[in-house]
């Protein structure tokens, strides 16, 4: 692996560690959907390098389709109030769906999503989440079927994860050093 980029105070998950997650999880979720085809929404950008891998160690056949949500806040805390910016080209209603996140902090954007989804009636509605942050006393408003790791409450970037739409392509799942953002 190349060297540690300079902003990054640390390595959460280094590549090998990925690999073995995307591995696990898909074995899983290829098991759980055998026979169902089912849809994989991916929600942009950040879950676009999860899905990428993700799909291809499920070994079921499955489609994917895409959204992207935009939430209204105070630019750092997600208020769970979402506006869709992009919606599925798909209709979901009697399908098998599972929405295919980067990392859930307070769940209130996937909440949203997966009321908005629910709506339209399909078969299933399942998370699968790469990462669930911990933040003592708090507890997520979304429980994802499919989890990846478990990180500290840091601001996490790399494989898809950005900081101001930047380390999106580090290989690795890294935090970013503090300096940088404050
Ligand atoms: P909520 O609180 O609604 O937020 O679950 C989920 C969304 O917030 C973004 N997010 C992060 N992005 N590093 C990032 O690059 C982080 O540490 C982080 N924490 C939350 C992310 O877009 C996610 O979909
Ligand atoms: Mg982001």
């Amino acid at each position: 692996m190349e060297g540690l980029h300079p902003d990054v105070e640390s390595i959460v998950l280094s590549e090998d560690d990925i690999s073995q997650i995307v591995q696990r999880m898909g074995a899983e979720i290829g098991a759980d959907y055998e026979g169902r085809n089912p849809l994989i929404v991916a929600v942009l950008r950040g879950a676009v390098v999860f899905t990428a891998d993700l799909m291809r160690a499920i070994h079921c056949q499955l489609g994917v389709d895409f959204m992207a949500v935009s939430s209204y806040g105070d630019g750092t805390k997600s208020s769970g109030v979402v506006r869709i910016v992009k919606d599925l080209d798909t209709r979901i209603e009697g399908r098998d769906v599972l929405i295919v996140e980067d990392i859930l902090d307070s769940g209130l954007t996937l909440s949203y999503l997966m009321k908005n989804l629910e709506s339209r009636k399909p078969r299933s509605l399942e998370v699968a989440a790469f990462l669930v942050k911990d933040i003592p006393g708090k507890t997520p408003a979304v429980h994802p079927r499919y989890v990846g790791a478990h990180v500290p409450d840091a601001f996490i970037v790399g494989y898809g994860l950005d900081f101001a739409e930047r380390y999106r392509n580090l290989p690795y799942i890294g935090v970013l050093k503090p300096e940088v953002y404050s």
